[in-house]
């Protein structure tokens, strides 16, 4: 008989736009991406040859694999390009987890972990901090690993609901203290080069995640990669689809690794932003969680005053609902990387200060 899948609905952040179709709001600060392109991308991938349409080619391209074992200090043959931060939170789990695998996941974080731990039938538990900042303690997540027997941890880093980040010793300590444990570190996020890739070289439990999609703006063409220890490198060979990404997308990607000048600006308009809501919620009952280092900050108020998302709404501003996409009771995610936008934003905030 016909089973109906226990596995969640997958709910997005935002709408996904629709060719042709224009953003249903006047400012939309819910979305995840980079509000730029690379033109160095861009031109790569401007009129290509017709052999890069017509013909196959061998997603794990040597350049792009050397070009991101470089910037991590990392042996080539430990990377592997996937079609996006998703397809390596899935082959986390193709790989890692199968029905019954106890996994741990934090909240909140990002909401696609659960999916993807449902499609395995895993048995998920969750170490909850509903308090604001919401941040989670390196010692309280290695308690919750080693108390509930958790045989995988997904976590992100920055974290997709309030930007903060992990250190590397951070996760160096989360990694060695947990050495029975599959620990894997989703840093789709980040908006530099500074990862706990590195460690892939002397602990066999930890997998990296990142994507192409945020910092270096190529959501669309749905590329990015993971870097696992040499030990497992064999079944990532095995289960990765032979065609996992286009010929655009490495392309491209490896155009962006180049523009030194468009990561710059990316991270140089991220931190403008950062500093107009910081300085925005000054006297007033709003407040951003500290520490983002990522496209976005999360923006709470106390009960009693109104929700920030609700008075953003008020003027038009539309940010991720963090009931929705986290389970937070108030506030939001704010997207940075466009000051314009964000500056509309702050003053919303600040026409609050009484
Ligand atoms: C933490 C995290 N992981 C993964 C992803 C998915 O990234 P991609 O677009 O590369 O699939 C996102 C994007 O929203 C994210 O924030």
């Amino acid at each position: 008989m016909f089973k109906a899948s226990s596995v969640p609905l997958v709910t997005l952040p935002t709408a996904l736009r629709e060719f042709g179709k224009p953003s249903e709001y006047s400012v939309d600060l819910g979305k995840c991406e980079n509000c730029a392109v690379s033109t160095l991308a861009l031109e790569t991938i401007r009129n290509p040859e017709a052999g890069l349409l017509r013909d196959h080619w061998n997603p794990q391209d040597s350049v792009l694999r050397q070009k991101l074992a470089a910037l991590h200090g990392v042996e080539s043959d430990q990377v592997f390009v996937v079609s996006g931060g998703m397809a390596g939170i899935k082959y986390a789990f193709d790989v890692f987890a199968q029905s019954g695998t106890k996994v741990g996941i934090l909240q909140p974080d990002f909401p696609f972990f659960r999916y993807y731990a449902h499609r395995v039938k895993t048995d998920i538990a969750e170490l909850r901090n509903s308090v604001f900042p919401f941040k989670h303690e390196v010692e309280d997540i290695i308690r919750f690993v080693q108390d509930g027997g958790r045989d995988m941890l997904i976590i992100s880093s920055p974290s997709a609901a309030t930007g903060a980040r992990k250190s590397v010793s951070e996760v160096e300590e989360i990694v060695k203290s947990l050495p029975e444990t599959m620990i894997v570190v989703d840093e789709a996020d980040a908006l530099d080069a500074e990862s706990a890739a590195e460690l892939t070289l002397r602990y066999d439990n930890l997998m990296i995640l990142r994507s192409f999609s945020k910092f270096y703006g190529l959501a669309g063409l749905r590329i990015g990669y993971i870097v696992v220890p040499a030990k497992h490198t064999e079944h990532f060979d095995r289960m990765i689809d032979i065609l996992e990404v286009t010929s655009l997308a490495v392309l491209a990607a490896r155009a962006v690794l180049d523009d030194a000048n468009y990561q710059k600006e990316t991270q140089e308009r991220t931190a403008k932003s950062r500093a107009m809501m910081e300085e925005a919620c000054i006297g007033t009952p709003y407040q951003v969680a500290p520490g983002t280092s990522c496209f976005a900050c999360y923006i709470w108020a106390p009960e009693g005053v109104e929700d920030p998302r609700d008075l953003l709404a008020r003027y038009g501003i539309h940010i991720a609902d963090g009931q929705k996409c986290f389970g937070i009771s108030r506030g939001g995610r704010i997207n940075l990387s466009n000051p314009d936008e964000v500056l509309l934003a702050a003053k919303v905030i600040k026409s609050t200060k009484k």
